[in-house]
C-alpha cells in the first residue's frame, strides 16, 4: 500500500521520508518532545533513520507508520503523529508530539483525530490503542479529548504507564459529537 499524505483543516501529514532526517532529528531531540516520549534520551541521527525505514516498511506492510506534521501554510515540520509498535509482544500504539512553540493550539488532537479516522476508515482496525507515562498529563489530555477511554494503569516504565483505547464502534459514536478542542476538557 502506498503511504498516503493526509490533510486536516489546518495541517498536512506526510509519511516519514529520508529527505527530512535533519528536521525529524531536531524534532525528536527537542527537550519537550523527548522528555517523556524518549525518557529524555538524546537520540542519534541513525536512530531517526531507523525510525524512517521502519515507518516506510510498516506503511507498505500494514498500511500505517508515522507522519510528519506541518501547518498547511508552510512546510516546516512542527510535529509527528502515527502508529509504532511498543511492548512485548509488540502492539501498535498511537503516538504524537509537537515542538513546544506549536502546543496549545489543538494541533495534536487534530492530527491524531485524522490518524484514528485513517486506522478505522482505511485500515479497518477493530481498536486503536495508546499508552503514555502517567505523569505526562498533556498527553493524557489529548487522549481524553479524542474520546479514548482509560483501560488500565501499570507500574511499567519507571513512572507508571496509563493505557487508553477506543473501539471502532466507540469512535463512530464519538464522531457524531464535535471535537472539544479549544473548549473545556471533558
Ligand atoms: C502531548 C502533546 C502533543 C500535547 O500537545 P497540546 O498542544 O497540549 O495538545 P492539543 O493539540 O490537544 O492542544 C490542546 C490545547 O490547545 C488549546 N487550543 C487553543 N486553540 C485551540 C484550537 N483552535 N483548537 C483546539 N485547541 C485549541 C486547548 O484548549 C488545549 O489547551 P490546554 O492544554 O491549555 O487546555 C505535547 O505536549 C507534546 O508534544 N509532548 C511531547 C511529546 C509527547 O510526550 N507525546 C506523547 C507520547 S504518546
Amino acid at each position: 500500500m502506498e503511504a498516503p499524505q493526509l490533510t486536516t483543516e489546518r495541517l498536512v501529514l506526510r509519511p516519514f521520508a529520508s529527505g527530512v532526517v535533519a528536521e525529524l532529528h531536531a524534532l525528536f531531540t527537542d527537550a519537550h518532545v523527548r522528555r517523556w516520549l524518549l525518557d529524555d534520551d538524546v537520540v542519534s541521527r541513525a536512530w531517526v533513520e531507523g525510525e524512517i525505514a521502519d515507518s516506510e516498511a510498516r506503511f507498505s506492510q500494514v498500511g500505517c507508520g508515522l507522519w510528519s506534521v506541518s501547518e498547511r501554510s508552510g512546510t516546516p515540520i512542527i510535529g509527528f503523529v502515527g502508529y509504532r509498535p511498543f511492548f512485548d509482544p509488540p502492539e501498535l500504539q498511537l503516538l504524537y508530539g509537537l515542538l513546544p512553540a506549536f502546543c496549545g493550539r489543538g494541533f495534536a488532537t487534530e492530527a491524531a483525530t485524522t490518524a484514528v479516522d485513517y486506522a478505522f476508515d482505511v485500515l479497518h482496525f477493530d481498536e486503536v490503542r495508546a499508552a503514555t507515562d502517567t505523569p505526562n498529563q498533556a498527553s493524557v489530555a489529548v487522549l481524553e479529548r479524542l474520546g479514548m477511554s482509560e483501560r488500565r494503569r501499570t507500574a511499567e516504565g519507571g513512572h507508571g504507564t496509563v493505557f487508553f483505547s477506543v473501539t471502532a464502534a466507540e469512535w463512530q459514536e464519538r464522531r457524531s459529537r464535535p471535537l472539544p478542542v479549544g473548549g473545556p476538557r471533558r
